[in-house]
């Protein structure tokens, strides 16, 4: 059977986005119409994803809540004749199995994805971050060509890339290829945070990736690193330096990330999904050429 399970890490304290994510998780704020998590849920099922572990902490609820059935809500929206706004739940009956852990310590993603695998067991699994977002409206189907390029290649690890401006990527893991780069390309390693003369490639970790459970080995060996965090891109790094085979997968060009872990990536994914809103883009658009023709 193909790999129908996936890891969503959704712990973390998010404090680039304070005060709005004092009390509510980053992952819950909404871009368009949907929280953010929403969008990951429903990319990962067009995927094939039907078994999803959530890895929570403090003060995630929300999101627990988001994805149970809410029957009364359900009962209040039939008795006010509001039945045609059911539709807006469809998303709850979606064929999808959640299963919720808890990070106990903010120890970094690396330590997150670990807590998941007293659950994942020994099979291969995929991991999509929660507070991204691929292409709009959930249509990427990335997950899916990288879980058949792991299944057919035999792939020890495959990460999704993209191409990010020469001058940031400071701020990214990147990939040192190996060979051709075309869409699928041989990692050779990954090199966190390099500076923009270091740096081996100009293609960015993109926030999914497909693991054999090799990596939950690699990453009890990983020593912590800044912050005391556990980082998973050194985990993947043991895993190609004891002859592990790794993947590099390019996002194609309608399928950028949507990054809502700062407030600078935030806004520019709110505006774009809400300019695309089949209800309310055109007259965002009008709003927004207003505002920017006022002298
Ligand atoms: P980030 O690297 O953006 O970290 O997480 P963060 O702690 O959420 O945010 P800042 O830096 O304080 O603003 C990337 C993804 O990994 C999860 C987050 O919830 C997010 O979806 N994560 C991060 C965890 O689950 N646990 C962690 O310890 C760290």
């Amino acid at each position: 059977m193909s790999i129908d399970i996936a890891v969503v890490p959704v712990a973390g304290l998010g404090t680039r986005l304070l005060p709005a994510t004092k009390s509510q998780p980053k992952e819950m704020l909404p871009v368009g119409r949907k929280p953010v998590a929403q969008h990951v849920v429903e990319e990962l099922a067009h995927s094939g994803i039907r078994r999803l572990l959530f890895v929570t902490g403090k003060g995630k609820h929300s999101i627990e809540n988001h994805f149970d059935t809410d029957g009364d809500l359900i009962t209040y929206l039939r008795e006010s004749g509001r039945e045609q706004e059911l539709g807006e739940l469809a998303f709850e009956r979606q064929d999808m199995e959640y299963f919720y852990t808890r990070q106990r310590r903010q120890l970094g993603l690396g330590h997150a994805v670990l807590c998941a695998a007293p659950l994942v067991g020994r099979q291969p699994f995929v991991v999509a971050l929660g507070d991204s977002i691929i292409g709009l409206n959930a249509e990427s189907d990335i997950v899916a060509r990288m879980i058949e390029q792991f299944e057919a290649t035999k792939a020890d690890v495959v990460v999704a890339f993209e191409e990010v401006p020469r001058d940031e990527v400071f701020r990214y893991g990147i990939a040192e290829p190996r060979g051709p780069i075309g869409d699928v390309f041989e990692l050779a390693s990954l090199v966190e945070k390099p500076s923009v003369d270091e740096a081996p490639s100009n293609l960015a970790v993109a926030a999914r990736y497909v693991f054999s459970p090799a990596i939950f080995d690699k990453l009890r060996e990983t020593k912590p690193g800044k912050g005391g965090e556990i980082q998973l891109t050194d985990a993947i790094q043991l895993v190609l330096n004891s002859g592990g085979m790794g993947l590099g997968m390019r996002l194609r060009p309608d399928e950028r990330r949507f990054d809502i872990g700062n407030f600078g990536s935030y806004f520019r994914a709110f505006v774009e999904f809400a300019l695309s809103d089949p209800h309310y883009g055109d007259g965002l658009k009008e709003y927004v050429q207003a505002l920017l023709d006022r002298p």
